[in-house]
């Protein structure tokens, strides 16, 4: 019998909640699902990845395999929600040279552009595959017979490589959340084809984009002179397909948030405390220097200063939350945006009347939807960016159909979210004029490109997500 399309589920399926394939599946990614709670418990972290796998592996009985986020935590697997739980235990010296080190300092800066100088040590590397054949080893021993593994992110590119030579009946896929960077910027890489190497040990790796995916069929071919045709890299005897599938957020839920009549008071008092502008401008972002916080900042000031924008009428509130901050690349972007926020307020501000607000605090989700539905323009501007689930939360919340965004063209959600005003941050004049241009935007322009914003997310949400990789996961293991 033909199997329904990945987009179109059976409508025989007893629950949304079911995954689109019969076999057992297990999640690995570096951080578990779940955070502590205060009486020493857990609970499901926030998210959209975690609401979208969470009643997936509930309704298939599936695994998740993480790190807890604490040092040398070897707690012994337990069960949350009904889905079971297999901490991999991760210590303070590998927090250091696998976590800090080789992931957020070699391979996050050299995968977005190079925007920082990546730090190659021996010592990191050595850390990060060791951590790679720990997760591996926990999810060979504890993954049923021909059941799906998909694994998560950066952290992890090893993992499918060892994980294949010990379990050659799993199906493995990999996604990465991020870009993969082009072949003149991967090369730098001391262990690039160790890294290509372990990729190929799926059955499907998953990018953002389309180029996200021509990159790494290209550095497959340059690095190990692996024939390729199509989106498909053939080594070691096995096909391995290279897919695109952006990822998105829990429409449904941010909706349902944003009608709340919580987040509707929230949101009056939040315009009455900055002084009822006429303009609020809102940026939400990890406080992570690939985000153009700084920048936008800049753009900011210089509007205030040239008179474009008057700082009676027009606000800006910064959320940034806090994130690597043992990374040293991480502590001098903070102190560059505090200075900057220091500055302009400073310059522009009047008694009571802060005109930038910043927080460096980790809000809880409601409020942040409360910001956003009371958010006039929404400035994402990083340098560059995965996908950026921001702007598609900020268009997920503006159930009242208003709202501007401006969305650099850097960030992956840029390919699908064209009715916004796309703009290249690291054009000073275009970010100001894309400012103002949100700004002083027409309400029945504004009305039409969020409409056709929240056309586009509707079409494609997280669950939507999950099931597509599922189902092209569960097709690329039985054709291999
Ligand atoms: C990005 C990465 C994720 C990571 C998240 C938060 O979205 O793609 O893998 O979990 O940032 O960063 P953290 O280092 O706190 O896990």
């Amino acid at each position: 019998m033909d199997e329904p399309p990945p987009s179109q589920p059976d409508a025989s399926e007893q629950s949304p909640d079911a995954p689109p394939i019969d076999r057992p599946i297990v999640i690995a990614a570096n951080r578990l699902p779940v955070m502590r709670t205060d009486d020493h418990g857990w609970t499901p972290s926030p998210g959209g990845l975690v609401r979208a796998l969470y009643p997936m592996l509930r309704e298939s009985g599936g695994t998740w395999v993480g790190w807890t986020g604490d040092p040398d935590d070897a707690a012994d697997p337990f069960t949350v929600d009904g889905v079971d739980l297999h901490p991999v235990a991760v210590t303070a010296d590998e927090i250091e040279l696998y976590y800090e080190g080789f992931s957020n300092d070699a391979l996050w800066p050299l995968y977005h552009d190079a925007l920082r100088e990546s730090t190659y040590s021996i010592e990191q590397w050595d850390a990060y595959r060791a951590v790679n054949e720990r997760f591996a080893i926990t999810l060979a021993n504890i993954a049923p017979e021909n059941s799906v593994v998909w694994i998560h992110d950066y952290q992890l590119q090893l993992v499918p490589g060892v994980l294949r030579e010990q379990r050659p009946d799993l199906t493995i896929g990999f996604f990465l959340h991020i870009p993969f960077p082009p072949v003149e910027l991967f090369t730098r890489l001391p262990w690039r084809t160790e890294i290509i190497r372990g990729l190929l040990g799926c059955d499907l790796v998953g990018f953002q984009r389309p180029t996200g995916a021509a990159n790494f069929v290209a550095a497959a071919h340059q690095l190990l002179d692996a024939e390729h045709a199509d989106d498909s890299v053939f080594y070691d005897g096995r096909e391995v397909q290279a897919g695109v599938f952006p990822i998105s957020i829990d429409v449904a839920e941010v909706e349902a948030m944003a009608a709340g009549r919580a987040t509707r008071r929230q949101v009056s008092q939040i315009r009455a405390r900055l002084g009822d502008p006429e303009v609020v401008m809102l940026g939400v972002d990890r406080l992570d220097y690939t985000k153009g916080i700084g920048l936008r900042l800049k753009a900011f000031a210089k509007l205030l200063e040239d008179g474009r924008l008057d700082p009676a009428h027009n606000v800006m509130v910064q959320v940034a939350t806090p994130t690597r901050e043992a990374v040293e690349a991480y502590q001098d972007e903070r102190a560059e945006i505090e200075r900057l926020v220091g500055e302009i307020n400073g310059r522009f501000s009047s008694i009571g009347l802060p005109v930038v607000h910043y927080l460096y605090q980790t809000l809880p989700y409601d409020d942040l939807v409360a910001l956003y539905r009371a958010g006039d323009v929404m400035l994402v501007t990083p340098f560059r960016d995965g996908m950026n689930l921001v702007a598609k939360e900020y268009a997920a919340a503006h159930i009242d159909g208003d709202g501007v965004l401006v969305l650099s063209e850097f960030a992956g959600a840029a390919d699908e979210l064209t009715d916004a005003v796309l703009v290249n941050p690291h054009d000073d004049r275009a970010l100001q004029d894309a400012i103002v241009e949100a700004v002083e935007m027409h309400r029945h322009e504004r009305r039409e490109r969020m409409a056709g914003l929240r056309d586009q997310i509707r079409k494609s949400d997280v669950q939507g997500w999950a099931h597509r990789f599922l189902a092209a996961l569960d097709a690329a293991g039985t054709r291999s």
